[in-house]
């Protein structure tokens, strides 16, 4: 994005955007590096770049996990996703991934920032099989009686609910495993819910986590048993909650992890 155009405040309040404060949508978009971001976006990547200098491989990582995982459930026969907090569009979204394999698949994507209205809804609603929901992914029952997913996802058949990379988002206090609970009290067995979360696996990380905290009003780096007790009740897929590149790799890994190699943990778990 110009700069000379992207930092006109003015416009940009007028379509609800605030660029005076880091959003999390533009933040990753950084670290993706992306063009939908502003100087105060850039600005938050450099100070956690003082603590993490792998957070632009972390966020590669994490997309990687979500294509193989994406890839993974449409093997086991997955055909409708909710991608909750989906962030904006970047390469290999959900439904690209999902509709080369299985072009009948559908999907809905959710998020709150209004970034991804203004710059995703084109990109991510590219066929009568994809939607996007600007809504507050908390407020369960608004986005499951959106238009969009009313209109795409069929209850009655196993679809998969999608947590990746959004819930360190959430405070402990908007209570993330009653959230979760409400998205799979929809979802019939035979459905899966995808996860993938910061966790607190090092000093650097719980170091971090203040910087998010403090700068970005969010980022809750959570034990591994904290990401684990969210796929309660579910059958967890092997390898289970492991660190993003140890999940199922497309190519050999060496187990031996760097810092922003163990920064984001994830699993996918079956409802029987
Ligand atoms: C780090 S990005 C993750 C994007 C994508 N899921 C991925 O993992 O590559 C998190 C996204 O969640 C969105 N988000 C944060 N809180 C949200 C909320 N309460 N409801 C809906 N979206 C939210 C942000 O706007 C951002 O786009």
């Amino acid at each position: 994005m110009a700069d000379e155009q992207a930092e006109d405040q003015s416009a940009w309040a007028s379509k609800g955007i605030d660029i005076t404060v880091p959003s999390i949508a533009r933040t990753y978009d950084v670290v993706l590096k992306g063009k939908d971001n502003f100087a105060v976006d850039r600005a938050f990547v450099d100070q956690i770049v003082t603590i993490i200098p792998e957070i632009y491989d972390v966020a590669t990582y994490n997309r990687e996990v979500l294509g193989r995982g994406v890839k993974f459930l449409v093997e086991q026969g997955i055909r409708q996703f909710i991608d909750l907090g989906s962030g904006l569009p970047t390469v290999r979204n959900t439904h690209q991934v999902a509709q080369e394999l299985a072009p009948e698949s559908r999907v809905v994507y959710v998020d709150n920032d209004p970034i991804v209205l203004v710059h995703g809804k084109a990109l991510l609603a590219e066929n009568d099989r994809t939607g996007v929901v600007s809504a507050d992914l908390r407020n369960v029952d608004e986005v499951l009686s959106s238009p969009e997913v009313t209109a795409l996802i069929n209850f009655d058949e196993p679809v998969c609910i999608m947590l990746v990379g959004i819930l360190h988002h959430l405070h402990d206090d908007d209570d993330p495993q009653g959230i979760v609970n409400a998205y799979l009290d929809r979802a019939v067995p035979g459905s899966y819910l995808f996860i993938t979360s910061f966790c607190a696996s090092s000093d650097e990380a719980r170091e971090a986590e203040k910087s998010y905290l403090g700068m970005l009003g969010t980022g809750r780096f959570r034990t591994v048993e904290e990401i684990t007790a969210w796929f309660d009740g579910l059958e967890l897929v092997e390898p289970g909650v492991v660190p993003n590149p140890l999940w199922r790799p497309s190519r050999p890994v060496d187990t031996d992890l760097t810092v922003g190699q163990r920064l984001i943990y994830g699993g996918i778990a079956r409802k029987s």
